[in-house]
């Protein structure tokens, strides 16, 4: 799919405040630091549209981009960063479930998880938590420039085997680096594949 346009339209603390047209959406979801907010520029092709940093805590309000005028992508805090205070993570952590919970237009999350660790508890339990409220979710394993191609390999192996200890089939995944644009165009396609299928599916209506 070719990006003709991206462009940053709100920032919300709260759901129902969210675009309320009915594009399809995609979300990316994750830890924080995980790099949510950079893949989203490297899929966009843009440096800045989506505010990134080294330091764990930075997206904190649910952010819709608009992308070639018909569909969005929407950057969410982290989940699991214990060092902001007490009452903001309570406030920007329950954007999380108010989101998946209320918002209609969201056709498809990405759970993303960094490539270099083993599998997390938070990050196990918050897919469960998806599968038991119906939302449907791909993995994307992130910062895969920092492991050479076999480690990749045993390390997606091992992730996926962890992950049929509890789940009878594994989720669909995407192997990506933001900062090499490994996977582009693999997530790309996937978005593109979905919304022609909301398409066909609004035709049927
Ligand atoms: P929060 O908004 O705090 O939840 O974080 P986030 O998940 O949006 O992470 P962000 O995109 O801000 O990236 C966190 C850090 O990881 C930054 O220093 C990025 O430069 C780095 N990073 C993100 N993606 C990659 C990647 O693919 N490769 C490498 N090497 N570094 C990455
Ligand atoms: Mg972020």
């Amino acid at each position: 799919m070719i990006i003709k346009s991206a462009e940053f339209v709100m920032s919300n603390s709260e759901v129902a405040k969210c675009p309320k047209n009915n594009l399809p959406e995609y979300a990316f979801i994750g830890r924080s630091n995980v790099g949510k907010s950079s893949l989203i520029n490297m899929l966009t092709n843009h440096k800045n549209l989506a505010k990134t940093s080294g330091r764990p805590g930075k997206t904190q309000l649910i952010n819709h981009f608009l992308i070639n005028k018909n569909w969005f992508l929407v950057d969410l805090p982290g989940y699991g960063y214990a060092r902001v205070s007490k009452s903001s993570k309570k406030q920007f952590q329950r954007f999380i479930p108010d989101y998946f919970q209320e918002r209609q237009q969201l056709v498809l999350a990405f759970v993303l998880v960094d490539i270099r660790h083993e599998a997390q508890k938070i990050d196990l339990e918050f897919m469960e938590y998806m599968g038991e409220n119906g939302i449907p979710f791909s993995i994307i394993f992130t910062k895969a420039d920092k492991l050479k191609p076999k480690a990749i390999e045993r390390n997606v192996a091992a992730y996926l085997q962890e992950l049929l200890k509890t789940w009878e089939e594994t989720p669909q995944y995407f192997v990506t680096s933001s900062s090499s644009a490994i996977g582009r165009d693999e997530v790309l396609n996937e978005i593109e594949r979905t919304n022609r299928q909301m398409n066909a599916l609004k035709e049927q209506s």
